[in-house]
């Protein structure tokens, strides 16, 4: 009790620091220059994915992966998930969408040829630069062309977001492995995506961090559903604990449900796989966070199969 009593305070903490109005909430230079009534390139990026997501409910469903915390498995689950819904037929496009550290090739044990940059500087077409990973599912690799991309003026955006589009009839899921924390242009991201996943293990710190995410995400849009999954935990009872206090807490102070997604056991396995540069749940499926993994895309898939019958 005074365990979860102290866990509920410091989402308090969170709570005020988060706040819009608090001069202390994190913001980004865009953000301020926005506040201004300034013409931002993020208003325009903002506005022209308002403007996309009233015109393309059809095609694919757009997944963004994120977390308060960094180092939480954001990278491990969303290839692992992506291969999980690739094994069940899904068309999945995994897009490394990380600011900081664009990884997933690393995880996947794959070598793009060319990267996001190549698209931003070079004018190629995303389908241009997409590579092949196990079970036909395509990765596009970052590199250096998030940051350059997110920096972009709404020309290149623009045309990015239209070669996005012009894939979203090939794909079942797009989904965006991004970094941690609460960099605007990343939560804005997430606030026009259709699904928003939090990664948190059950550190407390990871927790509260995630609760950050959820109220920044919330005062964005609160239309985009969000769900969470609790890695690295010892099994799902610890998972549903966890859940209740952070399902309570945002429901009670910020008036915003969230759903359990499922818990991914830790797992010394996974550890290995990373630095094996082999994916655990093609390579050790048996393992348990496979297992917990596979778990996942097959509740994900199911929405897909119930939502289109
Ligand atoms: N269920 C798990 N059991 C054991 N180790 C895990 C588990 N999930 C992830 N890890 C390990 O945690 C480390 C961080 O994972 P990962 O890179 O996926 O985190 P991240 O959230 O993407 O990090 P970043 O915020 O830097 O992008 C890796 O070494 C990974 O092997
Ligand atoms: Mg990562």
């Amino acid at each position: 009790m005074p365990k979860l009593y102290l866990l509920a305070m410091s989402m308090n903490e969170s709570l005020s620091l988060a706040d819009q109005n608090n001069p202390h909430r994190p913001t980004s230079g865009a953000e301020d220059s926005a506040s201004k009534g300034e013409t931002s390139d993020v208003n325009a990026y903002e506005l022209r994915l308002v403007t996309q997501s009233e015109t393309s409910n059809t095609g694919a469903h757009r997944i963004t992966i994120t977390s308060g915390k960094g180092g939480v498995g954001k990278s491990s689950i969303s290839s692992n998930l992506a291969l999980s819904l690739s094994k069940l037929g899904a068309k999945v496009l995994l897009f490394d969408a990380d600011l900081q550290l664009a990884n997933l090739d690393l995880l996947l044990g794959i070598q793009p040829e060319f990267t996001l940059f190549d698209v931003i500087k070079h004018g190629k077409h995303l389908r241009d630069i997409m590579c092949d990973a196990p079970l036909g599912l395509k990765v596009i690799c970052g590199g250096s062309g998030v940051s350059q991309l997110m920096n972009a003026g709404p020309k290149k955006l623009n045309v990015f977001y239209d070669q996005l589009n012009d894939l979203e009839g090939e794909f079942d899921y797009f989904i965006f492995d991004t970094g941690a924390g609460v960099d605007n242009r990343m939560v804005s991201f997430c606030a026009h995506t259709d699904e928003t996943i939090i990664v948190t293990t059950p550190d407390p710190s990871s927790i509260t961090d995630s609760y950050a995410v959820i109220k920044i995400t919330g005062v964005k849009a609160s239309q985009v559903p969000v769900s969470v999954i609790f890695n690295g935990v010892v099994g799902p009872n610890e998972a549903i604990a966890l859940y209740r206090i952070l399902n309570d807490t945002t429901t009670k102070f910020l008036n915003r449900p969230i759903a359990f997604l499922g818990a991914v056991r830790h797992d010394d396995t996974m550890r290995a796989s990373v630095r094996a540069r082999r994916p655990v749940v093609t390579t050790f499926p048996q393992a348990p966070s496979a297992i917990d993994i596979d778990a996942i895309g097959l509740e994900i898939y199911h929405r897909m199969v119930s939502k289109a019958a």
